[in-house]
């Protein structure tokens, strides 16, 4: 089979690189060494974006800073998840008119899933004159020239023409974090999920090659990550695109053979596409964490068909109930939506059953949001807000109860951790299974993997002291 996704080429990336050495030598004539602020919204895809951006930013001879007030750039990284992000986006871009006032020569650009809607990156064109320039996900890897045109050019930048995706390779990365990185392993999304948005503003799915993949993997070790979090809409589907027999256990176990002192993580599995063998390759290797980010969406079959899910609930708790088989610690976390279109009462209970009945160890809870174009946002939804908000907060106080039970269960225990950062007097630190533990400790802890014995917990963390 013909690998269908088409690769940016060698001359157009290296085209972009010449274009951001000439940006370069621009602010070097200045003698100035500029500074971007970035800022993130929305899902780790979009850090690792943000990531690439940086890249080319510094390869354009930006330095960074963390506040927009002075910047000579700014980026704003967008998500369209849900409508409240969608409005958290233009308050702050709006606010940015002020930031720009007080310094004149700064650019402004604002991109990501959010610029994929036509209707929204034409009412940003329209409605806000002080931003330079918008491009989609799929003209990331294009910035430096966006950036040409802006600041020598002093022309506004627009890309959001739609496309089916390409890859880029080899794009310059600027990791925030020194010892966990993302890997992006695909791109996009072919399941139009009834609800979501993403297959519109991310186009279809393309995976990276596995020697791409594994290359990185291997100079991120080299480097002294620790942790690598493979990324992807629906990794489950992995190499679905590029025929060459590898699919997503195969990869993931390939990573989890590589040399070195690593915890391998991963997310999103689509449960239609989890398999027994990718639980089989958890199980048989240790380097892969034992946590499975598992979304069901829905406790009730209508609702999942009407989502356009590809599984039902029996499904589901057979996959739960087969990892457990093999893992019995294997910790999971799932997404689900309350209030998508025409949901009773009694299929909302299936929902709070079906949480009951799996005990996640923590769950990340929505209420539907419409989102226009997507099939669902044209359905009757005679429910009410205040209805769909007593649903929610029905299950957040369900879940909650489970998530503190299932904390305690750890006091007495000593494990392993990976100690990430600060806050206050403790370090912060995550499990093998992803529960964030806080311990005191010296920094120079930090960054390494340290033995902790669990002494308290509460219903988002777990407290401990360190073990010898
Ligand atoms: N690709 C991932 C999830 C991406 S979005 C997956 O399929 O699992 C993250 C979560 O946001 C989804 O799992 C879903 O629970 C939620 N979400 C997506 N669209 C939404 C919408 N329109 N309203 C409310 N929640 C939504
Ligand atoms: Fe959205 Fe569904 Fe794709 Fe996840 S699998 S990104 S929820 S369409
Ligand atoms: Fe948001 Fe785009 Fe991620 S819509 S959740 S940033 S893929």
């Amino acid at each position: 089979m013909e690998r269908k996704t088409p690769l940016i080429s060698a001359e157009d990336l290296q085209r972009q690189a010449e274009i951001a050495e000439y940006i370069h030598e621009f602010w070097q004539k200045q003698g100035k060494t500029p500074v971007a602020y970035v800022e993130t919204y929305g899902c780790q895809q979009n850090e690792a974006d943000s990531e690439q951006l940086r890249g080319l930013l510094q390869r354009c001879g930006y330095g960074f800073t963390d506040t927009a007030e002075g910047a000579d750039l700014i980026l704003v990284n967008t998500c369209a998840i849900r409508e409240h992000a969608a409005q958290r986006v233009f308050g702050n871009v709006g606010a940015l008119v002020h930031t720009k006032r007080r310094h004149p020569g700064q650019k402004i650009f604002v991109c990501g899933c959010m610029m994929g809607q036509p209707e929204i990156s034409e009412r940003m064109k329209n409605s806000y004159p002080h931003v330079d320039g918008i491009f989609s996900p799929h003209h990331l890897w294009q910035f430096p020239e966006h950036l040409y045109r802006v600041l020598i050019r002093h022309k506004k930048a627009w890309a959001v023409e739609d496309s089916a995706g390409a890859i880029a390779e080899g794009l310059p990365t600027v990791r925030t974090n020194k010892r966990k990185a993302w890997v992006s392993i695909m791109y996009g999304c072919n399941n139009f999920c009834t609800y979501c948005i993403v297959p519109y503003v991310r186009g279809r799915e393309r995976s990276r090659l596995p020697e791409d993949i594994l290359n990185e993997c291997r100079a991120l070790i080299a480097g002294g990550y620790r942790e690598l979090t493979l990324l992807g809409q629906n990794v489950n589907s992995y190499g679905k695109d590029l025929g060459l027999g590898t699919d997503f256990a195969d990869l993931l176990g390939q990573i989890a053979e590589l040399d070195g002192d690593f915890v391998l993580r991963f997310m999103t599995s689509h449960p239609r596409d989890a398999s027994h063998k990718l639980f089989d390759v958890m199980a048989s290797h240790e380097k892969i964490a034992k946590q499975f980010h598992l979304p069901f969406q829905s406790g009730n079959d209508r609702i999942l068909k009407e989502m356009n899910r590809h599984y039902n609930r029996a499904q589901y708790l057979e996959l739960i109930a087969y990892g457990r088989s093999l893992m019995p610690d294997i910790v999971f976390t799932s997404d689900v939506i309350v209030g998508f279109p025409g949901e009773t009462e009694a299929e909302f209970e299936d929902t709070v059953s079906l949480i009951e009945q799996v005990r996640f160890d923590a769950l990340f809870t929505f209420i539907y949001s419409p989102r226009p174009g997507t099939p669902a946002a044209k359905m009757p939804d005679p429910t009410t807000k205040e209805e769909k908000n007593r649903r929610f907060d029905r299950l957040v106080a369900v879940q909650n109860a489970i998530s503190e039970e299932k904390h305690r269960a750890y006091v007495g225990k000593t494990l392993r951790v990976l100690v990430d950062g600060r806050d206050g007097d403790f370090l912060t630190a995550r499990t093998d299974g992803g529960r964030l533990v806080r311990f005191a400790g010296d920094d120079d802890l930090i960054g390494q993997f340290a033995n902790v014995t669990i002494t308290d917990s509460t219903t988002w963390s777990l407290v401990g002291t360190a073990a010898p």
